[in-house]
């Protein structure tokens, strides 16, 4: 029996510390032996939002242990490991230089290959750690900081179909939460309070959901939440204006999702319609469930990696690692952090929103 890759992932990129070992089975399928993830919350709370110098301290102080962590629970050892993976870009560059350096460092003293990963790459190839899935495949990604329909068509190929022009939806149930009064990271609790409210009672805009292809905006969005949450008097309207703005979203991406299939569709010659949702805002139950009932009506076969596996986390950079350890597409000691780094550099200007992109 041949000795399978061993790779060490590593996450530092905005406000959680990771590290992951993972393998592959017999049959060639991704094994995770550990995947160790240190939110920061408790730190940035009393701020409402990530500090990008306090992220980077807690990245320094706590590096160390998490990846002697994530090792022990492999029931690996140092020598095992074949190759080491970081997160070079994007994200915030105090965080990213963290988690890169510690790579770089660690891959170099083991004298063994080091990969330098865009962590976006990692979310999209995250739903392989669970099942066997071929490309090409759909792909929206609805975190914190990033909000994009992509066509994944193979390791280092991507092709963006859309984007936000403005917040990521994270960012958009966030900052909705904080004028609510809900500590930070809001997000869920958004979803928690919308079960008690009348989701009509408000009637929001859905920005640029009429043009733009599938490109995502929430900033317009925004504003109008701001303007009805000075008006609140009672606790059934802060629930009735959660319910509003998460049914917005819902129609915004059941819009937006149904012209992302059609590009899809035009962009590949497909036996099969497979559609993934990862990040962050894909543990949001309505907003799953409205897209499962969608892929259903379009004959796609939808797939939610595990909440786990949806936030920010090192096994999908450990992922991707070891789909380049095996092409033997290694990088040098000296790569750089990218803080501003999309998978498809060509898709920088969108024609149609009529837009720069972030
Ligand atoms: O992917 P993720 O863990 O980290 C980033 O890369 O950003 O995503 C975090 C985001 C936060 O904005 C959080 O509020 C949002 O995902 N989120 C949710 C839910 N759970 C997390 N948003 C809406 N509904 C949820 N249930
Ligand atoms: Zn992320």
């Amino acid at each position: 029996m041949s000795k399978k890759p061993l790779i060490l992932g590593i996450e530092t990129s905005c406000d959680e510390t990771a590290a992951s070992l993972i393998t592959e089975n017999e049959q060639g399928l991704p094994i995770i032996l550990s995947s160790i993830v240190s939110s920061q919350i408790d730190v940035h709370k009393e701020f409402g939002g990530v500090v990008p110098e306090l992220a980077a301290r807690s990245h320094i102080e706590k590096i160390d242990f998490i990846v002697q962590k994530a090792i022990e629970e492999s029931g690996k050892e140092i020598k095992d490991i074949d190759a080491v993976a970081s997160t070079a870009g994007p994200g915030l560059i105090v965080c990213l230089s963290v988690g890169l350096s510690f790579g770089k460092a660690f891959a170099s003293s083991i004298e063994k290959p080091f990969i330098a990963v865009n962590h976006l790459e990692g979310h999209a190839l995250s739903p392989k750690l669970i099942s066997d899935l071929n490309y090409p495949y759909l792909l929206l990604l609805i975190s914190g900081g990033h909000s994009q329909y992509l066509s994944v068509q193979g390791l280092g190929k991507y092709k963006r179909l859309g984007t936000t022009i403005d917040d990521a939806l994270g960012e958009a149930f966030d900052k909705t939460a904080k004028l609510l009064g809900i500590e930070f990271p809001g997000g869920p609790q958004i979803e928690i309070l919308a079960k008690k409210g009348n989701p009509e009672k408000y009637n929001l805009p859905k920005p640029i959901i009429s043009k733009g292809g599938c490109n995502l905006s929430f900033a317009g969005l925004k504003t109008a939440v701001l303007k009805e949450s000075k008006k609140i008097k009672t606790n059934q309207e802060r629930f009735d204006l959660a319910a509003s703005f998460q049914s917005t979203i819902e129609k915004i991406l059941h819009k937006k999702t149904k012209i992302a299939f059609s590009l899809f569709e035009k962009e590949n010659d497909l036996e099969e319609k497979k559609f993934v949702v990862a990040g962050g805002v894909a543990a949001n139950k309505k907003i799953r469930s409205m897209l499962i009932k969608l892929c259903k009506e379009n004959n796609y076969e939808s797939l939610f990696p595990p909440i786990e596996l949806c936030g920010d986390n090192a096994a999908m950079i450990a992922m991707v690692g070891l789909e380049r350890f095996k092409l033997k597409r290694f990088d040098n000691l000296n790569h750089p952090t990218i803080p501003r780094w999309q998978l498809d550099e060509k898709a920088n200007f969108l024609k149609g929103a009529g837009v720069k992109l972030k």
